[in-house]
């Protein structure tokens, strides 16, 4: 007998064709978000789970989900999946690296750029017809080459925004649990510091840490009052690496120079201190939002269920424990 998936949300058609080929898929062609509610009764006959970060794969769920054995995450943050719960009941849970690593570090990159430049800010100006004539100090802002931008976290993003910063001519230094090998640091010229030393020397502090109960609020009060003075944050992890309201508040106090945020701590709600803001730049969770790899994370999160289901290796397994 096929084994039966469940689909939570819309995905690119190509992960459904070929879920369709060995399972029976019951697909939920929807942009909705399902609450745990709904995603348990859902569930309550699946074998397998293709799911996304707004599904919240919690203990009380997955309790609710007995013939459960995969769950495919279609992004690399798993932060809405209880993994200690899954491996408990040994069921694999899979994500999508890799990817999306290079697309993350270009729109990492961008924030970066249009903080620095000033660009949403300049963009509004145009478009509202306030342009007159080139003005010698007209809507200055930052060098980028020659700053130094600190990284926190130094996995496979964190290490790709540390190439792109290299060809802009800036000093890197970063932060993380484990220092690179010295040769992959050297390579990126990128020198390992503890996060207060990054935090007083960087122009420009980058997150690339995935949330964990370690790493929620890292980013509070004392880390933004020990930032160097006019220093932009930008986020592209999760939400609630930063403290929102503590980034509003050192905003408002003039601390730091800016902010750029892709990812919030209650999306797709924003802390409305910082929706009125013109030092900051928001996007809507767009980090990996390109056609082409948000098809791969379709397909690569499909073909890892499928394998599960079917007593295959998955490529993906973020508890590899559960499968020997
Ligand atoms: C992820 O993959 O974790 C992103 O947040 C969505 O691409």
């Amino acid at each position: 007998m096929k084994p039966r998936v469940l689909v939570t949300r819309h995905v690119y058609p190509a992960a459904i064709a070929m879920l369709q080929e060995r399972c029976v898929v019951d697909y939920v062609d929807s942009r909705d978000v399902m609450d745990a509610e709904r995603l348990a009764r859902k569930l309550s006959l699946a074998q397998g789970v293709v799911c996304q970060l707004t599904d919240p794969l919690t203990a009380d769920v997955i309790a609710q989900a007995p013939a459960l054995k995969v769950i495919s995450q279609v992004a690399v943050g798993y932060d809405n999946v209880d993994v200690a719960a899954a491996s408990a009941r040994r069921i694999v849970v899979t994500n999508t690296p890799g990817v999306l690593t290079e697309a993350t570090a270009d729109l990492t990159f961008a924030l970066l750029l249009a903080a620095a430049r000033r660009l949403p800010t300049a963009e509004r100006f145009l478009r509202e017809g306030r342009w007159q004539r080139w003005e010698v100090d007209l809507l200055c802002g930052r060098d980028v080459h020659g700053q130094t931008l600190g990284i926190v976290g130094f996995g496979r993003i964190g290490q790709a925004v540390a190439r792109r910063a290299k060809g802009f001519g800036m000093r890197v230094v970063y932060a993380s649990r484990r220092p690179a090998p010295d040769d992959v640091a050297a390579g990126l010229g990128a020198r390992h510091v503890p996060l207060d030393l990054l935090l007083k020397e960087s122009d420009f502090v980058s997150l690339h840490v995935p949330l964990t109960d370690d790493t929620r609020h890292l980013i509070s009060v004392p880390q933004l009052c020990a930032m160097k003075r006019g220093a932009i944050l930008i986020n592209t992890s999760r939400g609630p690496v930063v403290d929102e309201r503590a980034l509003a508040a050192a905003l408002d106090e003039g601390l730091l120079g800016g902010a750029a945020l892709d990812v919030f701590e209650r999306e797709p709600e924003i802390t409305p201190e910082l929706l009125q803001r013109d030092d900051v730049v928001l996007l809507p969770h767009v980090g990996s939002a390109v056609t082409s790899v948000r098809s791969l994370m379709c397909a690569l999160a499909a073909r890892d269920c499928d394998a599960v289901l079917h007593g295959e290796r998955p490529q993906h397994p973020v508890n590899p424990e559960v499968l020997v």
